[in-house]
């Protein structure tokens, strides 16, 4: 099997997707810089799957160090994660934005052009869509950005674009995430973010763990079924396969592709809070709070591109995720950091 080099494989859906490549056979390679992700993740990874793997510590930024690890490592194809994500964060740092997601990003791919290296997955997501003029969403849709996180995405995606226009060897997999969830039913792995959560299950989990002392929803006059946010949910473990999926389908002539990943199921903000309180066995307080500026009332995907296109379909429902999820806070109430200190 060809050498992978995952670049933020020790984030949350970096480190799912290094299991999912193993566990099909993969050699994979990590790039990353301990940012925004924490080393346990990997060690975490090696555990469940009973294996070991190079770990680089790096920035895609670094054009040179990137170029030599593709040469060192004998890499054929590179999933890219590496990048920030939250969009409140973009609106007040858009500069870092740009300079780690897009810049980041012609840094990579320049090492790969110069290391000959044409197979790339990028971490893509729904936001490139801006706000939903049909729903459910397919590929086709219009492409727009509303903050400077989802226009980092949008940049690199025209970049992707032109890339392979300029040169049909590339192999390109776009894949647009929805809002990912849960974690590894192993419980040893999961989503760990820094300070306050910005997205709502990780925010609601850490009420239910009685960190936080209730949810704030942001706003229940939508025009949806109960007035909340409505969010297409998927399993971290099934967009993990989509990786694994997306990756197998590179191929000569396989072209530049966008593909959603996401369930083509949407629920609101109170059916999540419930469905989390259940697998949680206690409910979860809320006050109904003001909208949160930028937000948008429905997303969710139109996934049959998806199936088509990789015979990848979510198999994993709301229950699981909030289950899997639970398991994770209830074995880790402060994230990786419990190790650490
Ligand atoms: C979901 C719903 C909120 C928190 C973001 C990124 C997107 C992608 C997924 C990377 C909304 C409501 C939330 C809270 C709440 N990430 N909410 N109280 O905004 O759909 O998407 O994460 O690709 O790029 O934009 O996810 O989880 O923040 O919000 O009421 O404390 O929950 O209003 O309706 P979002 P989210």
């Amino acid at each position: 099997m060809a050498n992978i080099l995952v670049t933020g494989g020790a984030g949350f859906i970096g480190s799912h997707t290094c299991v999912e490549l193993i566990k099909a056979g993969h050699k994979i390679v990590v790039l990353d810089n301990f940012v925004n992700s924490d080393v346990e993740s990997l060690t975490r990874v090696k555990t469940i799957c009973v294996t070991d793997f190079p770990v680089e510590k790096g920035d895609v930024l670094d054009t040179g160090f990137v170029r030599s690890l593709l040469k060192k490592h004998k890499i054929e194809s590179v999933i890219h994660f590496a990048g920030l994500k939250a969009v409140g964060e973009s609106v007040e740092q858009p500069l870092a934005y740009y300079n780690n997601n897009v810049v980041g990003t012609y840094s990579l791919l320049s090492a790969m052009n110069d290391a000959g290296v044409h197979k790339i997955v990028f971490s893509s997501s729904a936001t490139v869509y801006g706000d939903p003029q049909v729903l459910p969403l397919t590929e086709s849709h219009p492409l727009s950005a509303t903050n400077p996180y989802g226009r980092s995405k949008l940049i690199v995606e025209d970049m992707l674009r032109d890339l392979y226009k300029s040169d049909n060897q590339w192999q390109i997999s776009i894949l647009r995430y929805f809002n990912p969830c849960g974690a590894h039913q192993s419980g040893l792995i999961g989503e760990d973010p820094k300070g306050i959560p910005n997205n709502l299950v990780p925010f609601v989990a850490q009420v239910a763990s009685g960190r936080r002392e209730k949810l704030n929803i942001w706003g229940n006059d939508y025009d949806t079924p109960d007035g909340t946010g409505v969010r297409d949910y998927i399993h971290v473990v099934d967009l993990a396969e989509g990786h694994v999926k997306a990756l197998e389908s590179l191929s000569v002539g396989s072209g530049c592709v966008a593909v959603n990943l996401g369930t083509g199921k949407g629920y609101s903000v109170k059916e999540v809070a419930t469905a989390f309180g259940n697998a949680a066995g206690t409910a979860i307080p809320y006050i109904i709070a003001n909208r949160r500026p930028g937000d948008i009332a429905s997303c969710y995907a139109d996934c049959s591109f998806a199936k088509e296109y990789l015979n990848w379909s979510a198999k994993r429902n709301l229950v699981d995720m909030m289950t899997d999820h639970w398991r994770w806070q209830q074995n880790n109430p402060d994230g990786y950091s419990d190790c650490t200190n």
